[in-house]
């Protein structure tokens, strides 16, 4: 895909850009939203956007010739692991323009805008989004590349059919059979949790987040509520060494839980804690567990060795490395160890 060129035509100059706090521009911004069928977005705004302007997140907004705000695009920063370096990324979000001013051309420069912007800070290595069919155009005109997709799967925890139920047992007794039995502790304090740092163990060419607690209360509205449960897991030795944690949301009984945040340290024994995680999500009565993992990844090979069965959904991701190290992220053969929390959909 060519990038397009820089100057849009002229009868499609669109809308005025300005670089802003959007926390100071809170109702513009929701009735932006609102008005465009996102009744959800006045809640999200006000769990995300005064945290992530507090971490550096910021807005650029377009106004139209009556000084209306009409579309709206933001950057949050999220740092990542990179062979025992930090890497500083920045994620597109929240990316709307209204419907008068859908001609490409002025979405596209909103973006430019950012980029150009980001870039001068110099403090940014990569941006990267997960862009709906709408927004990719744009980026892809902007200069993005397609750097892989998140996958959905799941697993059947049980069933309410006798017969089918046993089955699953057995399933399961065969994934375990497999793995490394690993002991699974639930019900601890997030705090807890997040006591294993990005080692060194998952390579050089591992881009790992570095997640802080403002982001599950971003991404999870009403986290941390009674659906929402840590588990560490240890090895069965006498070291009981901690290997890995996981954040899952459950939807009640007889409904589908979902892995939220899941990190093992070695990544190789990622099947054995996703077996034992789904032995103890089962004994709570969910019916089923679900994960997104990068596609083609170590993370999908050990997520279908522990039994879990890909799904047809796909997050497809973008990204724009803006110095050497971030090409180094983009590079062929480095793994994004991301999760949906992580991206903006
Ligand atoms: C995403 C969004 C900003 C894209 O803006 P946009 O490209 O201006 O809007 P559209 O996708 O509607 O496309 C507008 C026109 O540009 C045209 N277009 C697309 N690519 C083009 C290109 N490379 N060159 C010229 N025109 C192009 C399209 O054909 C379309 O014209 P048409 O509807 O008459 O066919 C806008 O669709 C939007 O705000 N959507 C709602 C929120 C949303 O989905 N945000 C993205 C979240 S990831």
């Amino acid at each position: 895909m060519v990038t397009a060129g820089r100057s849009a035509p002229p009868a499609v100059a669109g809308f005025t850009i300005t670089r802003v706090n959007p926390v100071e521009h809170a109702d513009a911004i929701k009735r932006l939203f609102l008005d465009h069928e996102r009744p959800e977005f006045p809640d999200y705004f006000d769990r995300a956007f005064p945290d992530a302007v507090a971490e550096g997140g910021t807005s650029w907004v377009g106004w139209d010739e009556h000084g209306r705000l009409c579309a709206h695009i933001a950057q949050f920063p999220r740092a990542f692991a990179l062979g025992g370096r930090t890497l500083q990324g920045a994620l597109l979000a929240n990316l709307m323009v209204a419907t008068a001013h859908r001609k490409f051309w002025p979405a596209l420069r909103l973006v430019r805008r950012l980029v150009d912007d980001v870039k001068a800070s110099g403090s940014v290595d990569l941006i990267y989004a997960d862009p709906n069919e709408l927004a990719q155009p744009v980026l892809r005109a902007a200069g993005f590349q397609p750097i892989g997709a998140l996958q959905r799967f799941v697993i059947p925890l049980t069933d309410l059919r006798r017969g089918v139920a046993v089955a699953i047992r057995l399933y399961h007794l065969i994934r375990r059979s497999r793995t490394m039995p690993l002991a699974a502790i639930d019900g601890v304090p997030e705090d807890a949790a997040s006591a294993i740092e990005p080692g060194q163990a998952n390579g050089a060419r591992s881009l790992q987040p570095v997640r802080r607690a403002s982001l599950y209360r971003a991404r999870l509205a009403g986290y941390p509520s009674a659906s929402d449960r840590w588990y560490r897991f240890h090895t069965r030795d006498r070291d009981a060494a901690l290997v890995g944690k996981a954040l899952v949301r459950h939807h009640g009984r007889d409904g589908p839980a979902a892995v939220c945040v899941v990190q093992c340290e070695p990544m190789t024994l990622l099947s054995s804690l996703l077996v034992a995680l789904a032995r103890r999500v089962r004994d709570t009565g969910a019916t089923r567990l679900e994960i997104w993992v990068m596609l083609q990844s170590q993370a999908a090979n050990a997520v279908r060795r522990a039994g879990f069965l890909p799904r047809p959904e796909r997050i497809p991701l973008l990204a724009l490395p803006l110095t050497r190290f971030g090409k180094q992220a983009t590079a062929a053969g480095c793994e994004w160890q991301l999760l949906p929390i992580d991206v903006d959909r």
